[in-house]
């Protein structure tokens, strides 16, 4: 635990992008440590900004109802960010502000030990994708679809699916994010037990 709390003392004092000038509190993530489930969105937004938690927001709103179609509720999983600090606007984080963040995730990945990471939206696809090693061919493609992957050492699944604001904006994607959510705790099944049999 004290590996963790180190970790988000450092975050809170990060200076390492341009971000830290524009933020108001960075946020680091939360929930349990260890966590079966790790879910990664983008970035924090205004209202994330402003109370130093991850998807507070709109979009937080529906991730936990989400969360309830795979069995899940914010407390039983971990969730954090690509990027720790708002980009100002909410414009996509910078190449450079995610790698100048992924020693961070990285680490979090270590200590939070997650079997699963959900990604939500392209920039959390695409991270995590790149982080193991593997091809990204784009959000409609990998979305709904569990991949092993090895992260730090880590055996883990990785399954992307969108970004729940995108539901917010395009009504198409909503039945395409609840269904990805359903098969969620099926995520697993392929090695014969149920993500949760983990829990
Ligand atoms: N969108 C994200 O990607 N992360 C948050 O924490 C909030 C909104």
């Amino acid at each position: 635990m004290r590996e963790y709390e180190d970790l988000v003392s450092e975050i809170m004092a990060c200076t390492r992008c341009r971000l830290h000038l524009s933020r108001r509190n960075p946020v680091p993530g939360e929930g349990p440590v260890p966590s079966e489930v790790m879910i990664v969105g983008e970035a924090p937004g205004r209202r994330e900004d402003e109370a130093g938690r991850p998807f507070v927001g709109q979009a937080g709103k529906l991730l936990d109802r989400l969360l309830g179609l795979a069995g899940l509720s914010r407390s039983m999983v971990y969730i954090t960010n690509v990027v720790k600090c708002r980009p100002p606007g909410n414009r996509d984080p910078r190449r450079d502000e995610v790698e100048a963040c992924n020693i961070y995730l990285r680490r979090q990945i270590r200590i939070v030990s997650p079997r699963i990471i959900v990604t939500l939206g392209r920039i959390a696809g695409e991270t995590l994708y790149s982080m193991a090693g593997l091809r990204w061919r784009g959000i409609r493609a990998e979305r709904g679809r569990p991949v092993n992957a090895v992260i730090e050492g880590l055996q883990v699944i990785l399954y992307p699916t969108f970004h729940p604001a995108a539901a917010l904006y395009n009504r198409e994607v909503l039945p395409m994010l609840e269904e990805d959510f359903r098969n969620l705790a099926r995520a697993t099944s392929r090695r014969g037990r149920s993500l949760l049999d983990f829990m």
